[in-house]
């Protein structure tokens, strides 16, 4: 006899047939899934699917279809999948169905840094449990991480990728000389981005995913207003290849530490040490560095998009929901100020674009020195390798630790000097101590 014989079936109302809808749907009527009900000690069970948009050649395993999502509240279904992504029409399924009394997993980044507060209370005041692993790196278990497995610790700071289709295009642009319009498009084909694919390239995807990993670390509200975000429209090529001539590879990421009472949270390019394990994290992989008081520093890797490695991550909290072990999130218990920007002190990296001719190199490190800031590596090669633009060569320098507001003032003062010829190129750098893991938070 089965091992799940004889209990009830966790009835699913899934919401969403996308790229991840698909692969839930997959692994729930596949042949999947009597290893799934094998582990959740019962089986779950597709009972209800809604997409406002028909997706006929989709293997539902004959669960009855509708276009109207509300047709996924109440009825005969335990628990609501949400993956129909964006922050309206969802907040208004989520909201519904813990209202109602079901259980909620949802993948929606945005839907939770928009409104996860106030749904954590909903399900809260409800008794119903929200899962929300998939909303953050896809299929690694960084929110279980958080929320049990480090719970013992005061977490010092978080730093990682958690942008598979940015990781991809920058290592794409890197390692397979592709410009970054046709790794964007990869990725879209890959299943990696989002339906709107500006959320990934400009830092806002995120930036969502940090406001809700340093939530949980850090027990403060979602605060998304409060996370600075940077994307990754203004790396190029030639930046890649000068920051590995300096031993750097150029990463987007997320890093959230408390300092000073406030809550200090950033997406941005930066240039990572190559020696750095983040340096080595590559296409659509995603990885998540912690650092606890207690265990130190560790370190999450895995696929952190697309369809299949989502759906694992939905499918374990759905797994989580069948075995009764699924918490209902405990809205936090304070809210941390936002430190903003202004507060962050790093090296940085400069591309200057001058005229090639005598005295421009040294009016700019004279700008450096009027500001304070002191040189650490520079490398200027006499080239015209911008075909149809009057000729100009980069000035690149990589600064010591700077303020904000002062390389703010000091990249001014460059583009106003006689014979710098367009905008600065201007990125952070880690600092090597700033992601040691073996050392203090
Ligand atoms: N578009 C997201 C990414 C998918 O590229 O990481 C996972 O949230």
């Amino acid at each position: 006899m089965s091992a799940t014989a004889g209990l009830s079936p966790l009835r699913v109302g899934l919401a969403g047939l996308g790229t991840v809808g698909q692969s839930v749907a997959s692994l729930l009527v596949g042949d999947a899934a009597d290893g799934i009900a094998r582990r959740a000690g019962r089986r779950i069970e597709l009972t209800r699917v809604a997409s406002r948009t028909p997706k006929p050649g989709v293997d539902i395993g004959g669960a009855p279809f509708s276009t109207d999502l509300g047709s996924l509240v109440g009825n005969d279904v335990d628990v609501v999948v949400e993956l129909i992504g964006g922050d309206t029409t969802a907040r208004d399924l989520v909201a519904s169905a813990l209202g109602a009394g079901q259980g909620v997993v949802t993948a929606n980044k945005a839907l939770l840094a928009a409104s996860g507060d106030e749904l954590f209370a909903l399900a809260q005041r409800q008794g119903a449990p929200l899962g929300f692993e998939a909303s953050v790196a896809g299929g690694i278990p960084i929110i279980n991480v958080l929320r049990a497995g480090l719970a013992a610790n005061d977490i010092g700071w978080i730093a990682g990728i958690v942008n598979g289709t940015c990781n991809y295009i920058l290592t794409q642009m890197a390692v397979a000389g592709q410009g970054f319009a046709d790794a964007l498009a990869d990725a879209q084909r890959l299943g990696y981005a989002e339906a709107d694919p500006t959320f990934d390239v400009e830092g806002i995807d995120a930036a969502q995913k940090l406001a809700i990993l340093a939530a949980l670390a850090f027990d403060t509200g979602i605060d998304i207003d409060g996370v600075h975000a940077e994307g990754i429209r203004s790396v190029d090529s030639e930046d890649i290849a000068y920051a590995d001539e300096l031993g750097f590879t150029i990463r987007h990421l997320g890093l959230a530490r408390v300092a000073g009472g406030g809550l200090e949270a950033r997406v941005h390019p930066a240039l990572v040490p190559n020696d750095v394990l983040l340096a080595k994290v590559d296409d659509v992989m995603n990885a998540v560095m912690v650092h606890g008081s207690a265990v130190g520093g560790t370190l999450h890797v895995g696929p952190g998009a697309g369809g299949m490695a989502t759906a694992s991550a939905v499918v374990a909290d759905l797994i989580e929901v069948a075995r009764g072990t699924l918490p209902i999130p405990k809205p936090a218990s304070r809210r941390l100020p936002a430190l903003g920007i202004r507060a962050v002190r790093c090296p940085w990296y400069l591309k200057i674009p001058a005229v090639d001719q005598p005295g421009v190199f040294a009016h700019v490190a004279e700008v450096l020195g009027e500001h304070g800031i002191s040189i650490e590596g520079v490398i200027q090669r006499p080239q015209d390798i911008h075909p149809g633009e009057a000729p100009w060569v980069p000035i690149v320098i990589l600064t010591d630790e700077v303020a904000q507001d002062v390389i703010d003032d000091a990249v001014k003062a460059i583009e106003g000097v006689e014979g710098v010829t367009a905008g600065v190129t201007h990125f952070r750098v880690v600092h090597p101590d700033a992601l040691d893991m073996q050392g203090d938070a």
